[in-house]
């Protein structure tokens, strides 16, 4: 090979560790808080398949299942360290009666699923089943109390049926129905999306709803109710600044949705089919999440300095079409490289913004919007998505480390964007260091110099998620066309890492 063909290939291949124009500086021995585990919570709704089909068989299939739960979906959600789940909705918890979920199964009324394409909802799936799925996946549940259409009483009384010990008329119905001991819950959700789905109020109207349901939501012995209030869709600031202020204390928690929709809510786009100018589009969109979380907590910090309520970001993800010939209702999509682009992206930010973030789930676990998971009947494949937040599970209660981060431009037309995203944090046990890094270029490998402050670098190790092209994707066929390898295009000279970034990547670095 003449040294001009080697130098292209080098240079194609990422080999050749350019001067490099992106810098990295992470103060290792400086401390910038907790990065909450439950920033990596999940949510699965009574929407399409994701609970019926995906997680819910029914203890009669064939599909191999504990007490009725697909246990291919529990392993991979365990190997991903699930935090917390949250349910029943979503839209749904609004019109969710939970005492229709509860007894024996072939009594239990059947009802509409009025948001999710008018299925039947038999209600087989109800309390016992999801607090049983949270002990077979080691996780925290998030329930979702009814605001919108049921009652103070209806609330107060799950809250008594799940949790208290001793005798009550709640606690000796759930004894009744095979559970003696309550559960331990902790994250109570007071509606859901009030200002829509939820009830159409107004947050006047709603922080005056919260504090009455809200008073009635009890903690029984030593279970301590986390309660979080529904907070505001997008850049709606002044949902924010009127719940604060008319809620405050009385909440732990106030969350905050938004979905990245490339196109518009009328024709949202292909999970699949898109070209560039639509990937910068998304990227860019995904990237206004830094914005969101900045202003409202900048809102939040005037009512509370202290930073005692978490702003719970816990609907997010990528809103696509649905894929051609499936239930409009059922919201099912493809995810390709691009998503777990989006997935790493809102992380990197999520763990940037720790000192308010105290949680945040994806929109769905299975089968629904960004999943992590998709189920074919007995077949199921782990998405881009799902590689994602298996990279980034290292930082879970890790110490967020600052950082300063000088990145190129990645642009497209007039449109410009930094190329490289990170993030940094120690494990409090082992005293690992974990940087996580996204290359969004799609065309270019980006070269960037790490330097540690306050640290020695002995050992470094890398995972790397990419693909050939953008739109790749796991199909049933092709279960492992994404995934993760070990990346090991690197090279640490004088206490600094040069690394070769692949176009369109998600690298994990591990440092010790
Ligand atoms: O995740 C799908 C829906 O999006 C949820 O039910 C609702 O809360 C939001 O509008």
């Amino acid at each position: 090979m003449n040294k001009l063909l080697l130098m292209s290939v080098l240079a194609l291949t990422g080999a050749l560790v350019a001067n490099a124009q992106n810098h990295l500086i992470v103060d290792a021995d400086q401390g910038k808080g907790t990065i909450s585990k439950h920033i990596y919570g999940h949510f699965s709704e009574h929407l399409g398949h994701c609970i019926y089909g995906g997680i819910w068989v029914g203890e009669n299939s064939s599909i191999p299942n504990t007490r009725g739960i697909r246990n291919d979906v529990v392993k991979a959600l365990k190997d991903l360290q699930i935090p917390n789940l949250r349910w029943p909705g979503g839209c749904f918890a609004d019109e969710y009666h939970w005492m229709d979920g509860i007894g024996p199964r072939d009594k239990r009324p059947k009802m509409v699923n009025t948001h999710w394409g008018g299925v039947t909802e038999d209600n087989s799936f109800g309390t016992h089943e999801f607090l049983d799925l949270c002990e077979q996946l080691g996780c925290e549940p998030y329930i979702s109390g009814n605001l919108g259409s049921g009652s103070v009483e209806e609330m107060s009384k799950w809250v008594e049926y799940i949790t208290f010990d001793g005798e009550s008329p709640m606690a000796n119905l759930r004894k009744q129905n095979g559970r003696e001991k309550p559960w331990k819950v902790k994250f109570w959700g007071v509606g859901n999306e009030s200002w829509g789905c939820g009830g159409n109020m107004t947050p006047e109207e709603y922080s005056n709803q919260y504090r009455r349901y809200a008073t009635f939501c009890r903690n029984y012995g030593d279970n301590h109710l986390y309660k979080i209030a529904c907070g505001a869709s997008d850049f709606d600031y002044n949902w924010t600044e009127t719940v604060m202020k008319n809620v405050g204390n009385r909440m732990n928690g106030l969350s905050l949705h938004y979905y990245t929709v490339p196109n518009n809510w009328q024709d949202k786009g292909s999970a699949t089919q898109f070209d560039e100018t639509d990937y910068f589009t998304t990227i860019q969109k995904t990237l206004q999440m830094k914005e969101l979380l900045t202003k409202h907590s900048t809102i939040m910090d005037r009512y509370d300095p202290q930073k005692r309520i978490g702003l719970i970001t816990d609907e997010w993800g990528t809103w696509y079409n649905v894929e051609p010939g499936t239930n409009p209702g059922f919201l099912y999509q493809q995810n390709t490289m691009r998503d777990a682009i989006v997935a790493a992206l809102n992380l990197n930010i999520f763990n940037q913004h720790c000192d308010r973030v105290y949680m945040a789930n994806i929109a769905q676990t299975v089968n629904v919007l960004q999943a992590v998971v998709l189920t074919d009947e007995e077949k199921m494949v782990l998405t881009p998505t799902y590689w994602a937040f298996y990279l980034y599970k290292v930082h879970q209660d890790a110490t967020l480390l600052p950082l300063s981060l000088t990145s190129v431009s990645y642009g497209l037309g007039n449109r410009k964007l930094d190329a490289v995203s990170a993030s940094a944090s120690k494990d409090a046990s082992s005293g690992k260091i974990h940087i996580t890094l996204v290359n969004i270029d799609p065309n270019k490998v980006q070269a960037i110099e790490t330097e540690l402050r306050g640290a020695t670098t002995k050992k470094v190790s890398g995972k790397v998620l990419t693909s050939a092209q953008l739109q790749d994707y796991n199909s049933f066929d092709k279960p492992n066309a994404v995934g993760i390898r070990d990346f090991k295009d690197f090279k640490l000279q004088n206490g600094k890492i040069s690394v070769n970034l692949p176009a369109k990547s998600v690298v994990l670095l591990e440092i010790e």
